[in-house]
């Protein structure tokens, strides 16, 4: 799809169907006041984000309660998908507020491109009827006036982190069969090529040599065998150096400690932090973000067979910690242990891992929200602080010395589950902490995504399947280290 600014008016703007969003239940304003009745009769209430699609004028419209970048990207959205017929251009008006006025733009945007997404990649009949392109009139809702480079500068924005977010989306929701480690490790030097960054892939024979006996034990019971991917993004005078570590499960059965089939169905999408790694190391390149940023994905295949490794096994990772398995599903954090390792020898100034890491965040949290956890309140908050600009919902979970006892072994240097059923979510991140160099602790910051990476009943702009949570908040705390 490709958007469009023209500085015309909106009504000399020839399209196949125009976009109208009604602010604050306000049907006198001009855009919308000739259709007011028939919304009426059709029982609209302006309620926020209700959508009408009205036929015989092709125009399609939603309700928000007031302007900000949410509900534009939410209305944007919920509008584009109410869209029915044969429709292949739409058109809209400008909706600025305040002092955000590009972020306005470019949350429309995005709510357009997000909204817009299907996967149907393995249906044999495709949708019909797409909307190939958005035309952005000048006109502006209260007739605020905004300079055309900087609207041209939203559009480009919200086109670079959408296209991130949906092939993000379409990696994360292609079938294991399909999406191997060695897959992954493929895109990644495709997509790095195609951005002029540089990517190295090492195998499970480098990852066994070199010292990652956790990643590796993980990947052994697969006939995929694993991938450490790493990616460089290297601009000139970068303000801060970042390491974003990924889990990147291309399917997590949970091992000989298999799960029940009810909870192995969606767990293609325990690739989910790895890829998002991916999605934010492209968009920042893109958008030429003034920050390093050495991406590492630890892309393995959590399977059972005569390989596989075993509860009870004794396992040594990169730092020479040694690792007590208790259960081969609590697999990411394994995973993670030597990525963490592996990532800290760049000599990061912060070290962000996203990961599927636990159910319990889930139970926790909710599946609308990503947890937060590490040792740096400022850290954590700018994170937090992140997210909540982009209205990705996260919350931080608290460490405390007592959830930290839970991983005592009796044999090894810790256990890879913790001794209670209680507190899951921070006790993985606990466990992830044990790979973290003293001299590293405040740089760390863990995003356990397991339960908004993957949707299952779709909402605002996520489709059913993967969202993309999470790259929106990297990328804007980036830019925030970027000066931004
Ligand atoms: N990939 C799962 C976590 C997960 C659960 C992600 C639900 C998305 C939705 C992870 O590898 C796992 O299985 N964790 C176990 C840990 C347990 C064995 C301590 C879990 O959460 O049950
Ligand atoms: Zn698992
Ligand atoms: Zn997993």
């Amino acid at each position: 799809m490709v958007i469009e600014f023209q500085e015309s008016q909106i009504s000399s703007i020839k399209c196949d169907a125009e976009v109208i969003f009604i602010v604050a239940k306000n049907v006198e304003h001009k855009w919308i006041k000739k259709d007011s009745q028939k919304l009426v009769n059709l029982g609209c209430k302006y309620e926020n984000h209700e959508t009408v699609f009205l036929n015989e004028s092709n125009k399609v419209v939603a309700a928000i309660d007031s302007i900000s970048s949410e509900n534009l990207r939410i209305a944007a959205a919920l509008a584009i998908k109410a869209i029915k017929g044969e429709f292949k251009s739409l058109k809209v008006g400008l909706y600025l507020e305040g002092k955000q006025k590009r972020e306005c733009i470019e949350a429309m945007v995005e709510g357009f491109l997000l909204g817009d997404y299907v996967y149907e990649s393995y249906k044999s009949k495709k949708r019909e009827h797409k909307i190939e392109s958005i035309v952005i009139s000048n006109s502006e809702y209260s007739n605020k006036k905004i300079e055309k480079s900087e609207v041209e500068e939203a559009i480009k924005r919200a086109t670079i982190k959408c296209e991130a977010i949906n092939s993000v989306r379409d990696i994360i929701n292609t079938p294991p069969e399909d999406a191997t480690p060695e897959r992954l490790a493929d895109i990644a030097e495709e997509s790095a090529k195609e951005c002029g960054i540089s990517c190295k892939i090492y195998d499970e024979k480098h990852i066994k040599s070199n010292g990652m006996g956790a990643f590796y034990a993980v990947g052994k019971g697969s006939d995929n065998p694993p991938r450490l991917i790493h990616l460089s993004y290297k601009p000139q005078n970068p303000k801060a150096k970042v390491a974003l570590v990924g889990k990147g499960l291309t399917y997590d059965t949970g091992g000989l400690s298999l799960k029940p089939s009810d909870y192995m169905t969606t767990m293609k999408a325990d690739k989910s932090g790895g890829v998002t790694v991916l999605g934010i190391i492209i968009a920042a390149s893109r958008l030429q973000i003034p920050v390093e940023i050495e991406a590492i994905i630890g892309a393995a295949e959590n399977m059972v067979s005569g390989r596989s490794y075993r509860p009870d096994d004794v396992l040594t990772a990169k730092n020479g910690k040694t690792i007590e398995v208790k259960n081969t599903d609590a697999e990411g954090r394994l995973v993670l242990a030597d990525c963490l390792c592996f990532a800290q020898e760049f000599e990061p100034d912060y070290i962000v891992d996203l990961a599927t890491l636990t159910g319990a965040c889930v139970v926790a949290l909710g599946e609308y929200t990503f947890g937060v956890m590490g040792f740096n309140e400022e850290l954590k908050s700018s994170i937090c602080d992140a997210s909540n600009k982009e209205a990705e919902l996260s919350a931080t979970l608290p460490f405390n010395k007592h959830l930290k006892k839970l991983l005592k072994s009796e044999i090894a240097d810790v256990s890879n589950i913790s001794s209670s059923r209680y507190g899951g979510a921070i006790t993985a991140a606990l466990f992830l902490s044990e790979f973290i160099e003293e001299k590293n602790r405040d740089k760390w910051v863990h995003l356990d995504i397991a339960g908004p990476a993957f949707v299952e009943k779709s909402w605002d702009y996520n489709p059913f399947g993967a969202s993309g949570v999470a790259l929106r908040t990297v990328l804007r705390w980036l830019e925030s280290l970027g000066g931004k």
